[in-house]
């Protein structure tokens, strides 16, 4: 892969996206992030990446984000339970927070950021914003999509995180586009909210574990977010990785080297 490819990154400044920044950086290629914020995204990476601000909300922000872009890594993402990342009119106060948690239809009405809006309508608006030749579309979605009444993900999806990261992943499987789905455990080490972008490539799991991708919806456990950036970043440098949702997590000793060809190939069906 050569310099002429550009890499859309929408969530660079979370948790994953910043390791997702500092991957595709490393190996050469061309970085364009997409934040609400453009200080923040130049606070973090320094004139090294494109910044262009957009919010995946709002279709009319997102041409000048996707123009001539060859692939995008989609890191984005609100809170599973209501969070100030919610973005209610009014930011409640402690006691308001209750009957927040206890009325979720209400409270996901009330909100401006929610998992329908950002995870679900947004999402949906990058796709639609993505080129017609884009190369890959890579999502990060969820373990728990297609198993939402077992616990514990029926109490992640409470307030309809999993709906809304499934809706995604549907219309990306429809949209035509190459797509790879990546479904996550939740999520540790990080975020790197602060880091510089030499520390973020040198970044080490403090998991120590292994990476186990699996196909379907069946794995559960812990997955860092380490692991899951290279995850995203290697998907884009193997075909057999396009049109494929796995699932990731960390489990067992961890070797010197992920393979990711091996780990891609085990899933590839
Ligand atoms: N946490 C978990 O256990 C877990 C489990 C399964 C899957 N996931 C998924 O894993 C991914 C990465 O998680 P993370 O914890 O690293 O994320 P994070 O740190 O919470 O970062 C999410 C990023 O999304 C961006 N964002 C939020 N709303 C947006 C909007 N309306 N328009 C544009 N950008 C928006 C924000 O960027 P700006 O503020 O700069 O715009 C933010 O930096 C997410 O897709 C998450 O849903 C997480």
């Amino acid at each position: 892969m050569s310099n002429d490819k550009i890499v859309l990154v929408a969530g660079a400044t979370g948790g994953v996206g910043q390791l997702v920044v500092a991957n595709l950086l490393e190996k050469g290629l061309r970085v364009r992030a997409l934040t609400r914020s453009a200080a923040k995204a130049q606070n973090m990476f320094n004139d090294k990446v494109e910044i262009v601000v957009g919010d995946i909300r709002d279709a009319a922000t997102l041409p000048k984000a996707t123009q001539d872009i060859t692939h995008i890594i989609c890191a984005s993402g609100t809170t599973a339970f209501p969070s100030e990342r919610w973005e209610f009119e009014q930011n409640p106060n402690l006691f308001e927070w209750v009957p927040i948690f206890l009325d979720p239809k209400s409270s996901i009405a009330k909100a401006k950021n929610s998992p329908e809006k950002a995870d679900a309508q947004g999402v949906i608006n990058l796709i639609a914003a993505a080129p017609q030749n884009l190369q890959r579309f890579v999502f990060i979605s969820s373990a728990g999509v297609l198993r939402k009444d077992a616990f514990p993900y029926n109490i992640l999806n409470a307030f309809g995180g999993l709906n809304a990261k499934q809706k995604g992943e549907e219309a990306l499987v429809t949209s035509g586009l190459p797509y790879t789905i990546i479904r996550p455990g939740q999520l540790i080490d990080g975020p790197y909210t602060s880091y510089d972008l030499n520390t973020l490539i040198k970044a080490k799991t403090d998991a120590k574990l292994d990476v186990v991708l699996g196909t379907g919806d069946k794995l559960s456990g812990q997955t860092s977010r380490i692991d899951i950036a290279a995850a995203c970043v290697e998907s884009i440098f193997y075909s057999n990785t396009s049109g494929l949702a796995f699932e990731i997590i960390n489990k067992g000793t961890r070797p010197p080297v992920i393979d990711w060809e091996k780990l891609f190939k085990s899933v590839d069906g």
